[in-house]
């Protein structure tokens, strides 16, 4: 919705005649005005009357004053530019006002085109500040459509090179089937990073949406880790996957944990060289005491996680070169990537791992890596277990 500007003011003034002063001034500069003679009706006001953006507060009122009111303001989704009217002696609550997120103040007794000045500059600023907020939104409007838009032709490709893959445009030898794969791997790590980089976008601005379902997670992991199990035999990794029987159901999103695995082993797959080992184990933890242990204490815990009896433990290690230990924290911050091992060389924009670890704080759960250098990585997953 637009915005709009602050061309009616709301004069809060308790004392008749400074009220009419400044109205005759305001609209004699070509501004409609409105009155309340109380921090009450000026609340109320405010709340009726979308069309006041801008305020002159008297700070000393009967009933509720103006500082009251321009907290409750501050503490409520109204936006109103607010100018403060201090009275003599009262400077110093006006200068508090500031902090509290008033524009301006004026000291009683005031010159009328001083007080016109500095509505008008409060009046540009605020314009100034709307039209920054509409750029930023357009941008970031288009940069999410581009972004999404992009997959499009990306799958196209994907779907055009698998036909020749799968030899339905003539014989294809081992050999071309290998580059064929690859540059679908290829595609499908662009439409990985797209895919991190919008839903940490709206992680952030709270507008994820997440199908949270109770699923035994033996099926999710095991379809993913086939995925990649082929592609660790292409590169002579071995792949082995441990999922203990009897797990207990646990509360996600199949999608995204499905992009939590596919991010963790994709990264697995990229940092450990032909002859090495990726493992991945679902296990279920009824005393996890030694593993809670183990949490750093950066990681952010929801509320009673360590009072939990029974976590579900998703793990991905690998024989790569490792992290150092001072980067083990950063690497979940996004457009980070690790000194060791060049990730920019190997492609990849630092968004995966940001993106697992917004997505498995939204299940309730704690994600965090453990590594020495040269002796591979792990990351560590535990989520809590619905209760049967
Ligand atoms: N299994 C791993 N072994 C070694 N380093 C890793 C591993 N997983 C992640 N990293 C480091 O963390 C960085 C961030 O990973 P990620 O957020 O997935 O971004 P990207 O894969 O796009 O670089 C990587 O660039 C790499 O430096
Ligand atoms: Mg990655």
């Amino acid at each position: 919705m637009a915005q709009k500007t602050p061309d009616k003011i709301l004069i809060v003034e308790d004392e008749p005649d400074i009220a009419l002063a400044l109205k005759l001034a305001l609209e004699g500069a070509g501004y409609e005005t409105a009155w309340a003679g109380d921090g009450e009706k000026a609340l109320q006001i405010l709340q009726d009357d979308d069309d006041c953006h801008l305020a002159l507060l008297d700070i000393r009122m009967p009933g509720i004053d103006g500082v009251e009111v321009l907290k409750r303001l501050r503490n409520s989704d109204r936006d109103v530019t607010v100018i403060m009217m201090s009275g003599h002696g009262s400077e110093e609550l006006a200068v508090e006002c500031i902090k509290i997120g008033a524009e301006d103040y004026l000291s009683k007794p005031f010159v009328l085109d001083d007080m016109l000045q500095r509505v008008e500059r409060a009046r540009s600023h605020r314009l100034a500040v709307i039209e920054k907020k509409r750029l930023e939104q357009e941008r970031e409007d288009f940069f999410m459509m581009l972004s999404h838009d992009m997959k499009n032709p990306m799958t196209a490709v994907i779907g055009s090179i698998d036909i020749m893959r799968e030899g339905r445009l003539g014989p294809v030898n081992e050999e071309q089937v290998d580059y064929l794969q690859s540059a679908i791997d290829s595609c499908n790590e662009v439409i990985l990073m797209i895919d991190n980089l919008l839903d940490i976008r709206r992680f952030e601005v709270g507008k994820m949406q997440l199908s949270i379902q109770t699923y035994n997670p033996v099926e999710i992991i095991r379809k993913v880790a086939a995925q990649f199990s082929r592609a660790a035999e292409r590169d002579g990794i071995r792949f082995v996957l441990d999922i203990k029987d009897d797990l207990p159901a646990i509360a996600v999103d199949r999608n995204a944990l499905t992009r939590i695995m596919g991010n963790l082993l994709g990264n697995a797959l990229k940092f450990t060289p032909e002859g090495g080992e990726i493992a991945v184990s679902c296990s279920c933890m009824y005393q996890p005491a030694p593993l809670l242990s183990r949490i750093p204490t950066y990681a952010a815990l929801p509320d009673g996680f360590m009072d939990q009896k029974c976590l579900v433990a998703l793990t991905v290690r690998d024989t790569g070169n490792g992290i150092p230990s001072d980067e083990l924290k950063t690497i979940f911050d996004r457009y980070t990537q690790s000194s060791s091992n060049s990730g920019r060389e190997r492609g990849g924009a630092g968004l995966g791992l940001s993106f697992c670890k917004l997505a498995v704080e939204s299940f309730g759960g704690v994600i965090w890596a453990e590594s020495e250098a040269g002796q591979g990585s792990e990351f560590i997953i535990l989520l809590p277990c619905v209760k049967r």
